[in-house]
């Protein structure tokens, strides 16, 4: 596959990036702030990191949504303000229970996500107890459906948690009774006016909430949102906005997209949604990095090589090659998702857990970054993945991972015990983020008996043997904090704009002078260039294992 070094100590980071069709490597080295409030008096601190990513195949508002929602949700006592962490989730569902109703409207119900991942996390949601008493989800398209017909359809993909199926029958009747359908123009504001009225029917004189999730294309997000706003916003209650990607496809219209939707909503009504940023071990990350002592004053450029990120898929364009052809795997997944981990990955110590603290934190990494560089990155496609038919490829894995390479130990003792590739006697440590979630230490230790030989072994913390609890779906968090206005896991918009920076200059010279990529066979390890990219600046490819 791929990957990368770096020239440490220069005050931007330096990013360096394959990409492999659909898989692409990156790898960025910064320098950061001596801040931290665990390790105060450490001197500054440099970073080197690689993102790996392989796949195959301000103006002013003006609206009626409403202003202000921050104060509003104080006043309604729903507890938005406290970080999740502060907070009893018992006492905040009991003040919106007596006050208010929350309605969900799910734009583009009949598409995919919504009925892949939304309406599936807001069941799993009711059935963990996590909805107020009061809430309705409503599901919205163009096309005619009975409020009937669209209980079939989410039925369909409805399940319980393996470790949870008591009364799931049951809970699944309850859950889909709360479930409507409205048909109507997504630029109408007669369309949105008649939702409007159906959910005040539901929300009976209560204080109403409304959460809109545009789960359509971004070219009517605004359309939506101006009618929306027009039309169907809470008159005494708070108004949030799920925005899905993409969020534009470079800097420009990313740009005209966040001023559009800010012609109706104010910045934090709108929650911009990266599913990778509500996945388990991505939430984990600070966790690890900042509560524990072991790991917190290695995280510098002192003690850490290079760090890669790597994204891998099992399938191919799967009839998405329109899509890709058109958007590509750089916007589809590395300019939000592999992004999103790094920023969590290299951010300073932020001084609070509330969201504006990190994300404030987030945006100094992206504005200490450079700009990619054509000659940093290796672009790949694969050849055909059928012969005769047969398709080809056995070897391709799904896989996320984050790849922490550390330095050699100075002068160690044991270096003849390594043989001829000191770098095999590095420690690494592997955050995996799917599939099989797991965080392992890799250590050298004796091999037991006489005699002194080395053995490399993991130090392994695999999820699903130490927890029986199963993990629960990104967009059930994530639905879960937008529904208590809780902004952390959220992209703001100066976080979009410096992530757009980085990427956008790179897009236009690759898209300018038509590169071509390099072919490499389905299912293998991707392009060659990959690994002159990683001799080049001395990084040792991590395997891609999910067996390690
Ligand atoms: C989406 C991309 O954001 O993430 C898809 O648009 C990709 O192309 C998907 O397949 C991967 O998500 P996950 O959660 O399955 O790793």
């Amino acid at each position: 596959m791929a990957l990368s070094a770096a020239k440490l100590g220069s005050s931007r980071a330096a990013p360096r990036m394959i990409l492999l069709n659909h898989a692409t490597v990156s790898s960025i080295h910064l320098k950061s702030s001596p801040r931290s409030i665990y390790a105060r008096g450490v001197g500054p601190r440099y970073w080197h990191l690689s993102i790996v990513c392989k796949k195959e195949a301000g103006t002013s508002p003006t609206s009626s949504i409403n202003k202000a929602p921050l104060q509003k949700d104080i006043e309604n006592g729903s507890c938005l303000g406290l970080s999740s962490e502060e907070y009893n989730r018992e006492a905040c569902l009991d003040a919106s229970e007596r006050e208010s109703t929350v309605s969900i409207t799910v734009f583009g119900a009949s598409g995919d996500l919504a009925k892949k991942k939304i309406f599936p996390a807001l069941f799993a949601l009711y059935y963990e107890d996590c909805l107020p008493k009061h809430f309705t989800v409503f599901g919205y398209a163009q096309s005619k459906m009975t409020d009937a017909e669209l209980r079939t359809m989410v039925s369909k993909t409805l399940t319980c948690r393996i470790d949870k199926r008591e009364n799931c029958g049951q809970k699944m009747e309850q859950f889909l009774e709360r479930c409507f359908y409205h048909s109507g123009q997504y630029d109408l504001e007669e369309s949105l006016a008649e939702l409007d009225k159906k959910l005040k029917e539901q929300e009976a004189g209560r204080l109403s909430n409304r959460l809109f999730y545009l789960s359509i294309p971004p070219n009517i997000f605004i359309d939506v949102v101006k009618s929306a706003s027009k039309s169907a916003s809470s008159k005494n209650g708070w108004t949030r906005v799920i925005v899905e990607k993409p969020f534009g496809r470079d800097t420009e219209s990313s740009a005209a997209l966040t001023r559009g939707l800010k012609q109706y909503l104010e910045e934090d009504q709108i929650f911009r949604i990266d599913h990778y940023l509500g996945k388990e071990l991505v939430e984990n990350l600070s966790v690890l990095r900042f509560s524990n002592l072991v790991f917190e004053p290695l995280w510098s450029r002192q003690y850490i090589r290079n760090v890669q990120l790597t994204f891998s898929e099992d399938f191919g364009t799967e009839g998405r090659g329109g899509y890709f052809d058109n958007y590509g795997i750089i916007r589809d997944i590395m300019q939000n998702h592999l992004l999103q981990i790094f920023t969590l990955f290299a951010m300073e110590t932020p001084i609070s857990l509330d969201a504006e603290d990190i994300r404030n934190e987030k945006v100094k990494v992206l504005h200490s970054m450079k700009p990619l560089q054509l000659e940093d990155v290796v672009i790949g496609q694969y050849k055909s993945h059928t012969r005769n038919g047969i398709s080809l490829g056995t070897r391709m894995i799904k896989l996320a991972e984050i790849r922490v390479q550390f330095c050699h130990v100075p002068g160690s003792l044991y270096k003849r015990c390594f043989g001829t590739d000191i770098d095999l006697a590095t420690n690494e440590l592997i955050i995996r983020v799917q599939p099989d979630e797991a965080i392992y230490l890799k250590i050298n230790n004796k091999l037991p008996g006489l005699g002194m030989k080395l053995d490399r072994s993991n130090l392994n913390l695999l999820y699903s043997s130490r927890y029986s609890k199963e993990i629960p779906d990104a967009y059930e968090r994530l639905l879960l904090d937008a529904i208590e206005g809780e902004r952390r896991l959220f992209i703001r918009s100066d976080e979009l704009d410096a992530a757009w920076e980085l990427f956008t200059p790179l897009l236009k010279e690759l898209e300018e002078k038509k590169i071509a990529p390099e072919l490499y066979p389905y299912g293998s390890r991707g392009p060659v260039g990959a690994h002159y990219l990683a001799a080049k600046y001395n990084v040792r490819w991590g395997d891609v294992n999910t067996s390690e």
